[in-house]
């Protein structure tokens, strides 16, 4: 069954300014409900967590909702649920707290296909502890990840793999479940971004077979923060630098000062409307209806990225760099005689949102020939509808001729 696109669109208050955005993987637009549930966080009585007065109980419902439903988001417990400022944020707290292990000779292994954000901090902590990087290849022709590439430079000294769910840069989706199967082989953490991936698949903590992983809800319809998930034994067993005062309770162990009750709620309000989205009668737990409203998700943003990847496969001078066998619905390409900005720009005046870059994925463009200019990133978001993609199909002709 299909997703009720009228209806998404009729919650989303920015799409009233009528521009057709393919800029999703940067960040989604906010449906009014979200932006509802931060409001009313903020407009009753709210404290530091406690139990003594309303406000403080409010703030621990707060979190304790959130913390539900992020959990069942991603396939975990809420005990194994963590917030952070950004994904950034805790991929450099997470990657400093199991660095204080690694010694020199031990390895940790990072992907070229991945955003900075999970190649810099573990890089830069194993520098700080005299451990050596080695870098899993994608191949630039397909675009793959592939668990071979990652076992070629796994070895017994390995202590961590970090790699990605999903590129934000080409879309490709490595078979996440086979390449940890063989970081655990190596005895190595496995840490997963799924900051682009989650947006687009249903995420499930223990089959990815990851042992952390992280999201930022700004991307699928929330608001800007972090979110870590990881199985809570797993947690007991890792110290982070913390105060003293603050509780060594799992999972606020990690999470530094205090939380942003409001960014919460909202979080808790988007996987709401997600769960939502699920076709048919809201029957079943949240995660059970989470489940059928990606499925019809993907369903929807599959059958718009055919129409657009027919429509640049059949302009001439277009290449287009998003080729792997499994991807999301994002599309990075370039033209023989424009630069990625001019294209970008050129949208931009005729009301279509679609950014140009490398979007800190600067290993993969690099790896792709596309320097620091990157290409422009066509992403889809539920929101995005047939017309969206007429605009830009009939721009892009146009801007060939
Ligand atoms: C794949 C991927 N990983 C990590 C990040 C960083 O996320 P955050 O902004 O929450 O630090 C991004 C942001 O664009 C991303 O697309």
């Amino acid at each position: 069954m299909a997703l009720d696109i009228s209806a998404v669109r009729a919650a989303v208050p920015a799409l009233a300014a009528g521009t057709a955005r393919f800029d999703a993987p940067g960040g989604t637009q906010t449906p009014r409900p979200v932006i509802d549930a931060i409001a009313e966080a903020l407009g009753a009585p709210l404290a530091n967590r406690g139990t003594t007065t309303e406000g403080e109980r409010r703030a621990e419902t707060l979190v304790a909702e959130a913390r539900s439903a992020l959990a069942d988001l991603l396939g975990t417990v809420p005990r194994g649920t963590v917030f952070g400022r950004s994904s950034t944020q805790l991929a450099y707290e997470l990657s400093r707290t199991l660095a204080k292990t690694w010694a020199p000779g031990d390895e940790i292994v990072v992907s070229r296909l991945d955003h900075d954000s999970n190649i810099r901090p573990w890089a830069q902590a194993a520098e700080a502890r005299g451990a050596t990087v080695r870098w899993a290849e994608f191949d630039p022709e397909t675009g793959e990840l592939s668990p071979q590439s990652v076992a070629a430079v796994l070895s017994p000294r390995t202590r961590l793999v970090a790699f990605t769910a999903a590129s934000n840069l080409i879309g490709t989706r490595p078979d996440v479940a086979a390449v940890a199967r063989l970081a655990h082989e190596a005895g190595a953490h496995v840490h997963v971004d799924a900051v682009h991936s989650a947006s687009h698949a249903f995420t499930d903590l223990d089959a990815l077979g990851a042992d952390t992983l992280v999201c930022s809800p700004y991307k699928f319809l929330g608001p800007h923060l972090g979110v870590l998930a990881s199985r809570p034994e797993l947690l007991e067993g890792l110290h982070p630098d913390k105060l003293l005062p603050s509780t060594d309770a799992v999972p606020e162990r990690f999470e530094l000062g205090t939380l942003p009750y409001e960014l919460l709620a909202g979080a808790r309000a988007a996987v709401d409307f997600l769960a939502g989205l699920a076709p048919g009668p809201a029957t079943g737990t949240r995660r059970e209806r989470l489940a059928r409203a990606f499925a019809a998700v993907e369903e929807h943003e599959d059958g718009l990225r055919t129409r657009i990847e027919t429509a640049l496969t059949a302009l001439p001078g277009v290449t287009v760099y998003s080729r792997a066998a499994r991807r999301t619905p994002t599309l990075l390409f370039t033209m023989a005689h424009r630069g990625p900005a001019e294209i970008s720009r050129a949208l931009a005046d005729r009301g279509i949102d679609a950014p140009a870059g490398s979007f800190y994925a600067v290993e993969a463009a690099r790896v792709l020939g596309l320097g620091t200019e990157g290409g422009v990133r066509l992403g889809l978001a539920p929101y995005n509808n047939d017309e969206d993609v007429d605009r830009l199909v009939a721009a892009l002709a146009e801007l060939v001729a």
